[in-house]
């Protein structure tokens, strides 16, 4: 190992390990002190894949804790919240003391394969294999009231892309500022209650309910990884890998469209009436991540990852720099998130775009050599935003360290 590796690998350590919290005897690391003191999904997923490398005990502890939050009783039961508070103080904005009623991208499958991938250790797989049957149970029980086989997100923070402009018209928004966005996403949350979270009542009342692309994808990946680790573990997985298939079907039936030229645009379906919508995002790429292309649509995403559009100074921009709502300094309306890359370097990786997955992986992380551990970036200059000391922007080292970059 060289210097610059080991002092690279030291920096992320102490990011992590500055982050890290024990709650009731369980290990979870905060996405950032003093901004973000909960344990939160997908950042522990991220946070997860990381560790893998360092400290294996510490990533299993990370989606332990997160699955001991998992909801036990009630109409949800079997949902792991997007927000778990182990020091309590949801309350006022929940009405749960201690989680959040909504979810996050489900990366838990994926980030405990990906721990067992390094490590060889299936002990924990044993463990965990009943809470992420119960939490894709909760998918199909509660986001699927119409049996597509495509689940509905009832909040743009399900996403984890909370600002972007693609939820500027199923949230009712036109140019909103910072200010318009974030209330109208804190007024949603008291129509949630309500409405007890059911989708269906929901999406009859015309609140946000959209089945996005890129987390159908992402679900895709999990539940194929669900049913690997059901391998693993000598059961059948049958169940999981026939819902993967089916739900990757309906992914690229419904939501690629190709018109008579042959130009593919990937939608969202939004409400009951299942209103496409195309807001022109990063999140378009997610789908190399689930698999849900066929090697010539791929080939015309990648196409379209490389160009200008998308491909800025510091790649990847979640929204176009050619779109007219794009910001580069604002939260989400076109920044440059660990979290995407992670998603689209692992998606190209899939179909088989080894130079490009790398020379993503190259950028990213001069990105965060030169400009910190920030939570989000500009595309443009790298300027970085956002908490310094963001815990899943270290998820580069998974990316550095598998593409023998660090
Ligand atoms: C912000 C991001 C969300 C993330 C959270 C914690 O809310 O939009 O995706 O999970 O911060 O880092």
């Amino acid at each position: 190992m060289s210097n610059h590796e080991h002092d690279f690998i030291q920096a992320c350590m102490t990011v992590l390990r500055g982050n890290q919290m024990t709650s009731n005897g369980f290990r979870y690391t905060r996405p950032a002190p003093h901004v973000y003191e909960q344990q939160w999904l997908w950042d522990s997923c991220f946070h997860a894949v990381a560790y893998r490398w360092l400290d294996p005990a510490m990533a299993w502890d990370e989606l332990r804790s997160l699955l001991a939050g998992q909801v036990k009783n009630g109409a949800d039961a079997g949902m792991i919240p997007h927000m778990v508070y182990w020091q309590g103080g949801g309350e006022a904005l929940w009405g749960h003391d201690k989680h959040s009623i909504i979810t996050q991208p489900p990366l838990i499958a994926i980030a405990a394969l990906a721990i067992y991938e390094k490590t060889g250790d299936s002990t924990p797989l044993y463990e965990f294999y009943a809470p992420l049957c119960a939490y894709h149970e909760w998918f199909m029980r509660r986001r699927d009231a119409d049996k597509d086989h495509l689940v509905s997100l009832i909040h743009p923070w399900e996403s984890g892309w909370d600002a972007s402009p693609r939820w500027d018209v199923p949230m009712g928004l036109q140019m909103p500022t910072d200010e318009q966005s974030k209330s109208a996403r804190h007024g949603l949350v008291a129509t949630l209650r309500d409405a007890d979270m059911d989708m269906q009542i929901l999406a009859d009342k015309g609140s946000f309910c959209v089945e996005t692309a890129d987390f159908n994808a992402i679900r895709v990946a999990d539940l194929e990884a669900l049913a690997q680790i059901a391998l693993i573990i000598g059961e059948s997985g049958r169940r999981w890998r026939d819902e993967a298939k089916l739900a990757c079907e309906v992914v690229r039936q419904r939501l690629i469209q190709t018109d008579n030229d042959g130009n593919m645009t990937i939608c969202d379906l939004s409400g009951s009436a299942e209103m496409p919508i195309i807001t022109p995002s990063a999140s378009q790429f997610v789908l190399l991540f689930g698999g849900c292309l066929s090697p010539e649509q791929a080939e015309k995403l990648v196409n379209r990852l490389q160009s200008s559009a998308f491909w800025t100074p510091y790649p990847v921009t979640t929204t176009p720099s050619d779109h007219p709502q794009f910001d580069p300094a604002h939260y989400w309306r076109g920044n440059v998130w660990l979290s995407v890359n992670w998603l689209i370097w692992r998606g190209l990786r899939r179909y088989g775009y080894h130079e490009i997955a790398h020379d993503l992986v190259a950028r990213t992380l001069t990105l965060v050599k030169n400009h910190g551990f920030h939570e989000y970036f500009n595309p443009m200059t790298g300027d970085g935003y956002g908490p310094s000391q963001q815990s899943w922007t270290t998820v580069i080292l998974d990316m550095a360290l598998t593409e023998n970059l660090a």
